[in-house]
């Protein structure tokens, strides 16, 4: 498509912006009384509300031309036909195909199976630790995909719970995660799922054998690993060396990416956590998410609606920041899910072409639930001197109703909501009868940006549907902005600067060509002897 910013559909979206970036929300409000009729997408009961984005419909228009002139759908094909879209690392990406249910290849609908059969001897109390005790807690081992999703996704389904097992998530090489948990658990009783693609990552080996160590430390003999042992990895010879038994590894391919391996055996622990009909149906929810993603026509696609709405954000209203306000205690860890999805994937600054973009690319994505965050940070919203595009995300029906709550909660949705996008004048303030001293302090300039998506409930369906909503979004803004979304090659050189330092940091070595400072917090942490 040649240069981004040089394509007609860009520069008709940056004469455009100049019309629209000084006006504000109230004025489009009043300026078309249709607009949350005219900019609100339904997918079945899922709920896209855009009418609080600073766009109209021309703003529409021009961002699907710069989505037809990037070949969204060409990319859609490309990436369902198994092409090697991920080309630095010369992968195909294909998470849709493990939630296609019967489309689904057969390699992972085995996997499937094996997973289903392992959950029912786990719940069954068949799968007995080595003393023949039942199982009563899963620790999953994993760090960045094979942690955040699966942690998100078991917290968000906390009301579909099984009895009798607690499934605990354990990601930091700082032994202080590891150790807070083992002392709670009993050796006899806990099963380890160790989760890393590549069985290489330093936090999830260094937690897995002191796991292992635990482990024996209580038991007879080295057996015992077997009956306390599971793997999710693509790496099936780093399994077996680490002494996993190949049927209790559970396999997934190289075409998985890491922050979209939920929906592989990554996801074991949600499959433990809320039994595996329920994993089927988180599931079941993404695909159809997939199918809809697939075929809707651009003016009705929610997925990409949301990438061109965050392209407008970014690109053309400069803001370089996207809070995540999840109005639901059980998606607390949203945000953090969508940090790695979006930051890791599009986080970058070389295009396709290997060329340096012109282009601010993913905006710092952030967020915390309401209504926690409305007492912390979101004095910085409504008066602060930053823009930020907001996500508030409503449940229809709470999944732990008690009396008095949830109307209470969505109140505070809509109005944070509200307020962020009207804010209150001057006037109003004085009509209000605020003291002419305080009014300068007591107005809110509003023209926040935001979009409300709104759930029926919380099931795992709808999970998967949401979850799967973010992963096109991103899918969508990598091709707009001609990136590989794939790819992680920005975690590298820390990982590496780090195995160097290590044995520095032990006195093992000396490395005279570190910088000063790094040298200087070496010599000042080695007074500990860690
Ligand atoms: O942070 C880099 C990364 O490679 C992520 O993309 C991945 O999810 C995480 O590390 C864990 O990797 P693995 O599953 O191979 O242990």
């Amino acid at each position: 498509m040649g240069r981004l910013t040089e394509t007609p559909a860009w520069q008709a979206l940056a004469r455009h912006a100049s019309n629209i970036a000084p006006r504000h929300l109230r004025e489009l409000f009043a300026d078309n009384p249709q607009r949350f009729e005219q900019l609100t997408l339904q997918h079945g009961r899922l709920l896209l509300d855009f009418s609080k984005q600073r766009v109209d419909a021309t703003t529409l228009q021009l961002l699907r031309e710069l989505a037809a002139t990037a070949d969204w759908q060409g990319w859609i094909a490309r990436m369902r036909d198994g092409e090697a879209i991920n080309h630095t690392e010369r992968r195909a990406v294909g998470h849709c195909r493990l939630r296609a249910g019967n489309d689904a290849p057969d390699e992972v609908r085995a996997v499937l199976q094996r997973m289903e059969d392992f959950c029912d001897r786990v719940h069954g109390g068949q799968w007995r630790g080595f003393s023949g005790e039942r199982i009563t807690d899963v620790v999953n081992l994993g760090i960045g995909g094979s942690d955040l999703g699966p942690r998100m996704a078991a917290q968000a389904l906390a009301a579909y719970r099984q009895p009798d097992l607690r499934v605990h998530f354990v990601a930091n090489l700082d032994s202080a995660d590891l150790a807070s948990e083992l002392v709670r658990l009993n050796p006899r009783t806990t099963l380890f799922i160790v989760a890393s693609k590549t069985f290489t990552t330093l936090e999830t080996l260094t937690n897995a054998r002191t796991a292992r160590d635990w482990l024996l430390h209580a038991a007879i003999d080295e057996s015992a690993v077997a009956r306390h042992f599971v793997a999710a990895s693509t790496n099936l010879e780093a399994t077996a060396a680490f002494g996993i038994a190949p049927e209790n590894v559970f396999p997934f391919a190289d075409w998985v990416g890491g922050r979209f391996s939920l929906w592989s055996s990554i996801g074991l622990p949600v499959a433990l956590a809320v039994g595996f009909r329920n994993f089927a149906q988180l599931l079941a929810g993404a695909h159809d998410l997939d199918e809809h993603f697939f075929s809707a026509p651009a003016e009705r696609n929610l997925p990409l609606t949301l990438a061109l709405l965050g392209l407008w954000n970014s690109n053309f209203l400069d803001a370089h920041s996207q809070g995540i306000f999840p109005y639901s205690h059980s998606l607390r860890l949203l945000p953090t899910h969508l940090q790695q999805l979006e930051m890791e994937s599009n986080g970058k600054r070389v295009d396709r072409d290997g060329q340096f973009v012109d282009y601010s690319t993913n905006p710092v994505l952030w967020g915390e639930p309401g209504t926690n965050g409305q007492h912390s940070f979101f004095q910085l919203l409504h008066q602060g001197s930053e823009l930020v595009a907001c996500d508030f995300i409503a449940l229809g029906r709470s999944d732990f109703p008690l009396p008095g709550h949830h109307s209470n909660l969505l109140a505070n949705c809509l109005a944070q909501s509200s307020a962020l996008a009207f804010g209150q004048t001057a006037e109003e303030a004085r009509a209000a009868g605020i003291d002419e001293a305080l009014v300068p302090y007591r107005t809110f300039p509003g023209n926040q940006p935001s979009t409300t998506i709104v759930l029926p409930e919380l099931s795992p369906f709808t999970l998967g549907q949401l979850i799967a909503l973010y992963e096109h979004k991103v899918f969508c803004l990598g091709v707009l902005w001609n990136l590989n979304s794939f790819d992680q090659w920005g975690v590298e050189l820390g990982k590496q600067l780090a195995s160097r330092l290590a044995p520095t940091l032990r006195g093992e070595r000396q490395d005279e060509e570190l910088d000063a400072s790094t040298r200087g917090l070496i010599a000042h942490l080695r007074q500990f002897r860690n």
